[in-house]
């Protein structure tokens, strides 16, 4: 067994999760000084979100240089530190890895722009004449991913028309080329400058992308999808050529023993997923079937079994999460409040039971809810592009709280970047320490068992009859049960000893929107 197949895996969002020196946003040298708190909570590893020198305007998304660290979050020596530290707590560290896109303050980009059209400095991304008369429309009809055309006009010298650059993300975030040998140069440089200081594995942002098709072929899909809807034929993601990225990056990673990549797969279609993960690819794949699918009994087992078939047509261990930095949190989704909450706790153990790798999300742990932002203080570039009808991903991307001290409520000790609600005190890590009830003490429970239990053993699940709006499965190598109540009544509890329940039984029976473990 390789340490990521089953390993618990805690999403650190680096500018949410702890601020060292008081300027309202985190740092490399705040995760450090929480990293009792992380070995306490009883994860695996840690997956930074992007921490390289950035303009910042995808917060770090958009790299200017993938092989130094922001000066907002620290240094070369701090992220060593860091590192040291994380591997002297037992805690490994997986970074991410950015190819899709680069920073218009890349130094590649400064240079095309710089640049005549046709010149090698263009070539490493996508510039194409325009269409049209007087060539003023974008070469395809694609859309970026964040609102607006795919595609951003420069200039040309006096009286010519100019040329376009893609961008499937913000305008400030220009496609690379993937056609163009120095670019594929360049991602093996960075892969080799982070694996030699040490780290454990690699995030592969936008994973489906980096490759494109030869043609650009304008999207024939209905109009009125969603940038994230219709996933299937969509010729921006998931071309053919992007397996041979994979196949540099494995080829990289397996010079260094004991590392790991897991890709960020926004694929559909069961076969073409499952491409990712062949033996010379990924190791991993982000699965949001389990995180997309509503708290409804047949909707949760239908994605766990499409999850693990599709994992074990490659003979891939799945992995299973309820939420990343992009995505509203478990609580918000599952309607909020004391039912959001309690749906999450039930969740929560229904993910931790299952055989693979669990990806938490920093707050998750806590039962944080998305807040409600003001329009004013909104930073995802998705709203603004998407004229203000898309409010983004900040409300799942607000500080951490640590105590119950406003307004930085120890995350730090100045102004957030983003405000953090009053309710925050009550559900700050420290508040929530010595309550058995809580959820920080649920997902600790759950994690010690996990870690050490040895009924959590077996590569696939068997499912057992239960009443409407339930589900029972079994661990196939042990006697692990795990039952969830998605139903509005009281049930009874399927065989065996009780383990641990995500509410207090009623009468012996596991209430509505609930979870239990048996043994
Ligand atoms: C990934 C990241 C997201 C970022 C996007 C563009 O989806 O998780 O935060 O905005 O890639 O790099």
């Amino acid at each position: 067994m390789r340490w990521w197949q089953e390993a618990v895996v805690y999403g650190v969002y680096v500018r949410s999760f702890a601020d060292s020196d008081g300027d309202g946003v985190g740092d490399l040298d705040g995760i450090r000084s929480r990293l009792g708190y992380l070995e306490l909570l009883g994860v695996d590893a840690l997956w930074l979100s992007s921490f390289y020198r950035s303009p910042m305007v995808d917060h770090g998304y958009d790299v200017a240089d993938p092989r130094d660290v922001d000066p907002l979050f620290g240094d070369l020596e701090a992220f060593d530190a860091l590192l040291a530290e994380a591997h002297r707590h037992g805690i490994r560290v997986v970074v991410d890895l950015i190819g899709n896109h680069t920073s218009t303050e890349h130094e590649w980009f400064r240079a095309a722009l710089a640049s005549a059209p046709g010149s090698p400095e263009r070539a490493r991304y996508h510039f194409r004449p325009g269409r049209g008369p007087g060539a003023a429309e974008p070469p395809t009809n694609w859309r970026s991913v964040f609102g607006g055309p795919a595609w951003t006009h420069v200039p040309g010298p006096e009286g010519e028309p100019g040329e376009w650059y893609l961008h499937l993300f913000s305008s400030e975030q220009p496609d690379l080329n993937w056609t163009n040998p120095e670019v594929w140069a360049d991602l093996e440089k960075t892969l080799r400058f982070w694996a030699d200081r040490g780290v454990d594995g690699f995030r592969v942002d936008v994973a489906h992308g980096m490759a494109k098709p030869e043609t650009l072929p304008d999207d024939l899909r209905q109009p009125g999808w969603t940038p994230l809807g219709d996933r299937d034929n969509d010729p921006r993601f998931d071309d053919p050529g992007v397996h041979d990225v994979h196949r540099l990056i494995r080829n990289v990673i397996d010079h260094y023993p004991g590392r790991m990549a897991v890709g960020e797969v926004l694929v559909n279609d069961d076969e073409a997923f499952a491409r990712y993960l062949r033996r010379d690819e990924l190791h991993q794949a982000f699965d949001f079937r389990l995180r997309n699918a509503p708290f409804r009994a047949d909707d949760v087992r239908a994605a766990i079994d499409r999850t693990l078939r599709t994992f074990a047509s490659v003979g891939a261990e799945p992995t299973w999460t309820l939420g990343n930095h992009d995505a509203p949190r478990a609580v918000t989704r599952y309607g909020g409040g004391a039912v959001g909450t309690a749906r999450a706790r039930a969740m929560a153990m229904v993910t931790l039971a299952l055989p693979g790798s669990v990806y938490l999300y920093e707050g998750e742990e806590l039962g944080l809810p998305d807040v409600a932002l003001p329009d004013e203080v909104l930073q995802d570039p998705r709203w603004e592009r998407s004229g203000h009808t898309d409010r983004g991903r900040d409300g799942a991307r607000v500080p951490m709280p640590w105590d119950d001290a406003p307004p930085g409520h120890g995350f730090s000790t100045g102004d957030p970047w983003l405000p953090m609600p009053p309710e925050y005190g009550r559900l700050a890590a420290a508040s929530q320490l010595e309550d058995v009830s809580s959820m920080l003490s649920l997902y600790r429970r759950a994690l010690d068992l996990r870690a050490n239990h040895p009924g959590f053993t077996g590569g696939s699940v068997e499912w057992y009859g239960a009443p409407p709006g339930c589900f029972a499965f079994r661990r196939s190598a042990s006697t692990l049960t795990c039952a969830l109540n998605a139903s509005t009544v009281p049930v009874p509890l399927p065989p065996g000893d009780v383990l641990l329940t995500s509410t207090p039984l009623r009468s012996g029976e596991l209430p509505p929107n609930a979870a239990a473990w048996l043994i």
